[in-house]
């Protein structure tokens, strides 16, 4: 029997295209602390669907049913990740939308949003499909298609939002990540149209004039260093402008990784005035300083750059007060030869899907400096789920652990610290800035529709 197959046999799937049906059959998950409180429970899937929560050891599932001990493990609804770089098509070499939904498995993730910045670009309604399409075929999390802003990111005409809205894609984010929409006319222009769908627009905050040249943040270290500095008035300006624009034109904006303190001044002030802006920070703006350049190493390279440590604190503050809705982790694979050269040939960016969760954990949870307060599982919920599902409108994501609920799901051990390394990761990349680093926490187990796709790091294709 197949259930919960698509929009149109199951009301908690509304508004996507065409799901992969959920997995058939019961699994039990054993002894598990939903969002990390109370006392131990069992939770059972059934089809696809959380069909029963009750006290660890009280259930009994079918004959058949696949039963994971998971004494004590926090169970929190599937990650969302909002901001990722499959690079499927154009540079399978370095990731490819298996090997990046592999990684989405392995770090939580039951759904991604894939940057349009591939070769070709996702300008149409042709290569959308194709995205979605082959990330159902995976069948490893839900890859969305993010649709370019304007034809081939070239920042002059816009794209046919409405025919990609329209597509099987069911395109919901439109971006030129990595580029800026710097003429502000064409920004007005895509925000009335993007309105008129209900469609989200993330801008990359990027003045071009005033990063020409630029590979680190600007500031004693990259004055010492020798680097050309990328100020953090290039990201606040746009920042302002495009709050100026939502505020006058409506529409919904979604600001790309904050980076700065200053830029989460002006987010605190749009959203004092009740301006429709959203916004994202990375794993490593929260936690990585421009004093890791030291080292000239291109694994450190990243756009928007890494700031200093009062920008770190003002960005970890502002995600705990909502002022900045969301984690995404801004997943840039780089083959070896594009990041271990000098450092401004580097190409910017860093992997993220396989260590956020453990990264954003320790940041707010378990490594928390004396003073500060720490935050719990249900805000990690909020800010890596819940939220991202909100601003994208995403059916049957981000949902509450409840019975009723599609079983899209992932269970964290606590107990379970590791030490990240770039080549045991899933990704086909390795560029990670935290390799040797040791991580407290494990995602153990991830679940799409039922299916388990991850258990204790082995990926189930
Ligand atoms: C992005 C990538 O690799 O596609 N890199 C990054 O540092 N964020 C593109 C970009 O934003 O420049
Ligand atoms: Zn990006």
């Amino acid at each position: 029997m197949t259930t919960a197959v698509n929009g149109q046999k199951n009301a908690a799937y509304p508004a996507t295209g065409t799901l992969h049906a959920a997995a058939e059959g019961e699994t039990l998950l054993r002894g598990v602390l939903v969002y990390g409180e109370g006392e131990p429970a069992d939770v059972l899937v059934r089809d696809g669907v959380i069909a029963e929560i009750s006290d660890a050891g009280s259930l009994t599932p079918g004959e058949n049913a696949e039963i994971l001990e998971l004494d004590g493990q926090v169970l929190l609804p599937g990650l969302i990740d909002m901001h990722v770089h499959l690079r499927e098509p154009g540079r399978e070499d370095t990731e490819t939308i298996a090997s990046g939904s592999a990684a989405a498995a392995r770090g939580g993730f039951t759904a991604v949003f894939t940057m349009a910045n591939t070769d070709p670009v996702t300008d149409t309604p042709a290569i959308a499909e194709m995205v979605w399409m082959k990330g159902q075929q995976t069948n490893l999390c839900d890859v969305h298609p993010v649709g370019s802003i304007t034809k081939g990111l070239a920042g002059k005409d816009l794209t046919e939002f409405g025919m990609m809205a329209a597509s099987e894609a069911k395109v919901r984010m439109f971006s030129d990540d990595g580029k800026c929409v710097a003429d502000p006319q064409l920004m007005r222009r895509a925000v009335e149209y993007s309105k008129g769908l209900d469609v989200l627009l993330a801008q990359h905050c990027e003045e071009p004039r005033l990063t020409e040249g630029a590979v680190a943040h600007e500031g004693e270290t990259a004055a010492r260093l020798g680097l050309r500095g990328w100020p953090r008035v290039a990201e606040e300006s746009i920042v302002i402008r495009d709050a100026l624009l939502a505020r006058d034109y409506g529409g919904r904006t979604h600001i790309c990784h904050a980076s700065t303190e200053g830029t989460v001044e002006l987010l605190r002030w749009a959203k004092d005035h009740d301006i429709p802006l959203s916004a994202e920070v990375t794993p490593h703006h929260l936690t990585l300083t421009d004093e890791k350049l030291e080292s000239y190493d291109g694994v450190f390279r990243v756009n928007p750059p890494l700031r200093e440590h009062k920008d770190a604190l003002a960005l970890r503050a502002a995600l705990i007060d909502g002022t900045i809705d969301c984690v995404a982790t801004d997943h840039a694979p780089h083959g070896s030869e594009e990041k271990c050269c000098e450092f401004d040939k580097a190409r910017p960016g860093m992997l993220g899907l396989e260590t956020s969760l453990a990264l954003i954990a320790r940041t707010f949870i378990t490594d928390v400096p004396e003073g500060e307060e720490p935050q719990d599982w249900r805000f990690i919920a909020r800010v890596m789920s819940e939220r991202p599902a909100e601003i994208l409108k995403l059916p049957g994501q981000g949902r509450p652990v409840a019975v009723g609920e599609p079983a899209n799901l992932c269970v964290v051990d606590t107990q379970a610290g590791w030490v990240a390394h770039g080549h045991e990761l899933a990704s086909k990349a390795s560029n990670t800035p935290y390799e040797g680093e040791t991580l407290p926490v494990k995602v153990s187990t991830t679940l799409l529709r039922g299916k388990v796709t991850c258990r204790d790091g082995e990926v189930n294709n």
